[in-house]
């Protein structure tokens, strides 16, 4: 099934029929390209170049990152959907009716069908910054969930953003799998958090993913795997770069780099440059020497006290959390009080 913006009848249509906007409406709040730009000219700028993570995810870069959470070594996806596998019904029962599930950055729709078949939500609101995925993933679910209603808003999720009106009677449950939030550096995972709860309101829920610390092999095999594939993913920032914002990164002169940084309890992600070399972006010249290292993402790791910790920081209380019996990868069902 398709759905399309017909602009004759002014409202989203399927092959078949027409929605209505309280079943399925689409809110493009996407960032402007030269808020982007600025922000691209301003981590390139930096004593320590860095840009965004949230440039991985182009159409190819949410394929790409969908291949490696199938990868042997990467063991993320696989720990925290045996979990939900575990403890969904668990987690049901703990939340009141009428929930709307709003899940920050979508990507695959994977994981939430999961969450779907068991809580069976009244509505999905996925939030994602690849609109066109964004859509096309709408789409399949709509098919596979003829009752559910799908809100999808295309927003940057780093940045506050209001919920679409229709699921504002509805109590929030907001989803955020995949350990993305040790993406971020811990203050401003709290920022983060704090922009969170204002979104969901207080005695919103908010279900978290997070990837727990563990030995240092284990870590780095799954960010630097043996099939190449993060390599890829890591690169393919810089074809977004060029593809979007008309920038002459040459991939052939930079390499995936990346290593954990125990101090910080951090895997840390880079792009090398291997010559010395100069980038033209929007008019700019950035130079690069041999060797230098452009930060793309950081991938913090917490136990299970350390972001109970966090979470409270932001006014947020854990009910309840699990682990698997490694003890590799916690699931945490937070409330905002
Ligand atoms: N949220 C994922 C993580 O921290 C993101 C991720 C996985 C990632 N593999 C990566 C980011 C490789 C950059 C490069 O595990």
């Amino acid at each position: 099934m398709a759905v399309f913006w017909d602009t004759f009848s002014g409202g989203f249509m399927t092959d078949s029929s027409s929605l209505t906007d309280e079943q399925f409406a689409f809110l493009d709040l996407k960032p402007d390209l030269e808020v982007v730009l600025r922000e691209v000219h301003q981590g390139l700028s930096l004593a320590a170049k860095a840009i965004s993570p949230k440039f991985f995810y182009d159409e190819r870069g949410s394929e790409l990152f969908d291949a490696i959470t199938e990868l042997p070594e990467y063991y993320v996806t696989r720990t925290e959907m045996a979990l939900f596998d575990a403890h969904m019904a668990e987690i049901s029962a703990c939340l009141e009716e009428n929930i709307c599930v709003i899940e920050y950055g979508s990507g695959s729709t994977k994981k939430i069908r999961r969450l779907l078949e068991v809580l069976q939500p009244q509505a999905y609101v996925p939030v994602d910054i690849s609109g066109d995925y964004l859509l096309s993933n709408a789409e399949v679910l709509l098919s596979d969930f003829p009752a559910l209603k799908i809100f999808p808003v295309c927003a940057d999720i780093t940045q506050s953003f209001d919920l679409p009106s229709q699921v504002e009677a509805l109590r929030p449950l907001g989803f955020y799998p995949g350990s993305s939030i040790g993406n971020f550096e811990p203050t401003d995972a709290v920022e983060f958090l704090r922009r969170v709860h204002v979104t969901l309101g207080t005695g919103g829920y908010f279900l978290v993913g997070v990837d727990a610390k563990k030995d240092v092999s284990i870590l780095e095999a799954a960010y630097d795997d043996a099939a190449g594939v993060t390599a890829q993913f890591n690169l393919n920032t810089l074809v977004h770069l060029n593809e979007r914002l008309g920038a002459d990164f040459d991939l052939d002169n930079f390499e995936h780099f990346s290593r954990y940084n125990s101090e910080l309890g951090c895997i840390q992600m880079f792009l090398k440059s291997t010559v010395p070399q100069q980038v033209n972006l929007a008019g700019k010249v950035i130079s690069f020497a041999e060797g230098e290292l452009l930060h793309t993402e950081n991938s913090f790791k917490y136990t299970k006290q350390e972001f109970i910790t966090l979470a409270q920081s932001a006014q947020f209380e854990c009910l309840k959390s699990w682990q698997d019996s490694k003890q590799w990868f916690s699931l945490f069902l937070l409330r905002a009080c």
